[in-house]
């Protein structure tokens, strides 16, 4: 369990969501036996429940892992045309093309193998929905190089930014995660008085920051 929710909320959340069938079952599976940590159930509701009613057209995603995030998000919405998403292992990387590739979706979704910050500073085209869940202590770096790619009223979202409760409770921190745990909070700190932003925490899974940029009205 994340320490964010009580367990029982949790529990009582992913009993009510629909059991999943066909491959994503078994990337699931194939996650959980392998320790490949991905989207949490009740989060990956939430992000298809935004995906559905937002109807983003480009996705950029940071940390493909095997590639269940990304052929979620490709699958809530018709809205959704191509999907980019970054991996710095090609082990990993091998392991989602075959399962983007199982699903049909490899015409739709590119992966880009190499660290994301270095790919994004190379990356000029716009997205309506950033999805950030690479290196947790990178995230205000990969904000920062992310906003050139958001589009006029896009939406940057950010996983695990609550870090299994270590970023509200000091006596959850390991020592050697204080540095990531460090950096998560001045992100989250910075985010939430920068007034070119809005932003709200979801405590959710394990912590889901959604950011958009203030439009003119
Ligand atoms: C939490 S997992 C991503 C899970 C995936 N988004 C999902 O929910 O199905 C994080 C991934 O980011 C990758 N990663 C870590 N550091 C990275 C970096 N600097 N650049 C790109 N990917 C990175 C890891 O190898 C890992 O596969």
């Amino acid at each position: 369990m994340t320490n964010i929710n009580y367990d029982y909320i949790e529990n009582y959340i992913r009993g009510l969501v629909p059991k999943k069938e066909g491959h994503l079952k078994e990337m699931r599976e194939y996650a959980l036996e392998n320790h490949v940590p991905i989207v949490e159930e009740e989060t990956e509701e939430f992000l298809k429940f935004l995906i559905y009613m937002k109807k983003p057209k480009r996705i950029l995603e940071l940390g493909t892992a095997i590639g269940y995030s990304s052929s979620v998000f490709f699958n809530a919405s018709k809205s959704v045309e191509y999907i980019k998403t970054i991996e710095i292992r090609e082990d990993m990387a091998e392991i989602a093309k075959k399962n983007h590739e199982k699903l049909n979706l490899n015409e739709n979704i590119d992966i880009v193998i190499g660290d994301a910050a270095e790919v994004l500073e190379n990356i000029n085209e716009k997205y309506d929905m950033i999805f950030i869940d690479a290196a947790k202590g990178q995230y205000e770096k990969y904000f920062n190089l992310a906003l050139k790619n958001l589009e006029k009223n896009g939406i940057i979202i950010c996983d695990n930014v609550l870090f299994k409760g270590m970023i509200a409770n000091q006596e959850l921190v390991i020592r050697r995660k204080i540095t990531i745990v460090k950096r998560l909070r001045k992100f989250l700190k910075d985010i939430e008085e920068n007034q070119d932003f809005i932003s709200s925490i979801i405590p959710i899974g394990d912590g889901v920051l959604l950011i958009g940029r203030k439009e003119d009205e």
